[in-house]
């Protein structure tokens, strides 16, 4: 029996709400594969800042830095301006524990209808690999002279030949492994300063991957060719910011964002890594009990994966999967399950304990 300790963090809105589908996914394949949780919950949230004063206590990192993983819903919540959630919660985690690579894979599956017209299950099969703790997500500037006709805000990007390196190295190490190609998100013609550093600092990790083609893409045309012909791309390499919007365009392309699974890596695994939904908290549907909970599951998925147990998260997708084809799924997908029929859906699919 493998026994792992996973920090569990619901956050906010729908962060409550699929969360605990992913957890009853993970104990109900785990009993198939030998493997054990032992979740520990942190009620870190837009709630308990109004409560308390904070998104997390002040020793918060050090209470999951010797968990296993992460498994966090959505940080985020009307009341509470998002600066505050974000820089008090999601980031810190991200960048405590070098998590710097926020993994995304997008794929068109079966019994989901993609809005582009004629792509089918199996048309589109990419992964985002966005860089997740330096580039346009800086600390660096400010605001000044507010309400002032003189006001400003600037923000610094900072790109790091160390951050643009070891991101884009598993970038080429992942498509050695699926579809060796590798498309680049740059805007380096001219007029972003940082990009052509981007460029270059790619263009030499390339160099040591001459298994793999490389492309660059400038990110608007970028974004246009995702949804004229997403079935060209296989790792997408982009910049925090690039890749952040990336992958919720991705995430539509093949159906819905409520899909989309992330996982926020540390590949050295000297921290833990976290794994989280794509989309937010979702306002305008929490409490309904329809959210999708596919994104939170999927990432749960790649929590496998990344532990060391990719049988058991292949098995894990395919229930998940397997629901969709068989008609069970939820509103934005265009079905009429909710939350807790689909994720019975995906349970009776995963099958006894062996
Ligand atoms: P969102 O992802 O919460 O919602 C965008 C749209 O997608 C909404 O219409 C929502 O109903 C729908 N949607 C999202 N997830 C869904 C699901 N699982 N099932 C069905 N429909 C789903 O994005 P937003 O509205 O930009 O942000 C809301 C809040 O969440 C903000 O506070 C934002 O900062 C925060 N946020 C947090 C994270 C995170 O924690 N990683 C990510 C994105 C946004
Ligand atoms: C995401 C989210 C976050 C990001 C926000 C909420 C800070 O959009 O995880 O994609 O931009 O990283
Ligand atoms: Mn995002």
């Amino acid at each position: 029996m493998t026994r792992y300790r996973i920090a569990l963090v619901p956050g906010d809105g729908i962060g409550t709400e699929v969360l605990p589908p992913a957890e009853a996914a993970l104990e109900a394949v785990g009993r198939r594969h030998g493997i054990e949780f032992a979740f520990d919950a942190f009620d870190w949230s837009c709630q308990r800042y109004l409560a308390e004063g904070a998104m997390m206590p002040a020793d918060g990192l050090d209470r999951i830095r010797g968990h296993d993983a992460v498994l966090l819903g959505a940080v985020g919540w009307p009341g509470v301006p998002d600066h505050v959630s974000l820089w008090g919660l999601l980031i810190p985690i991200r960048r405590e524990f070098q998590q710097y690579v926020n993994l995304r894979p997008v794929r068109v599956l079966e019994g989901v209808p993609s809005p582009l017209r004629g792509a089918g299950a199996g048309d589109v099969d990419l992964v985002v690999v966005r860089e997740n703790v330096e580039g346009e997500y800086s600390e660096i500037g400010g605001r000044m002279g507010r309400g002032t006709a003189e006001e400003l805000a600037v923000q610094e990007s900072v790109f790091t030949r160390r951050g643009i390196t070891r991101v884009a190295e598993y970038a080429y190490a992942l498509a050695e492994d699926r579809g060796r190609h590798v498309t680049s998100a740059t805007k380096s013609n001219g007029i972003v300063h940082t990009m052509p550093f981007w460029d270059e600092v790619v263009a030499e990790v390339a160099a040591r991957h001459p298994g793999v083609r490389s492309d660059k893409e400038h990110i608007d045309a970028l974004a246009a060719k995702l949804v004229l012909a997403p079935g060209r791309f296989d790792v997408i390499v982009g910049s925090n910011l690039f890749g952040d919007i990336l992958s919720d365009l991705a995430a539509a392309v093949a159906g819905s964002i409520g899909v989309a699974p992330a996982g926020n890596l540390n590949p050295e695994r000297e921290f833990p890594s976290m794994f989280e939904p794509v989309h937010g908290s979702a306002p305008d549907i929490a409490g309904q009990g329809r959210a999708n909970p596919l994104g939170a599951i999927w990432s749960a998925v790649l929590m496998l994966d990344h532990l060391g147990h990719p049988e058991a998260g292949a098995e894990l997708l395919a229930a998940a999967t397997g629901a969709l084809a068989d008609g069970v799924s939820t509103a934005d997908l265009g079905g009429t399950a909710d939350t807790a029929g689909y994720t019975r859906a995906v349970l009776d699919r995963i099958g006894p304990p062996r």
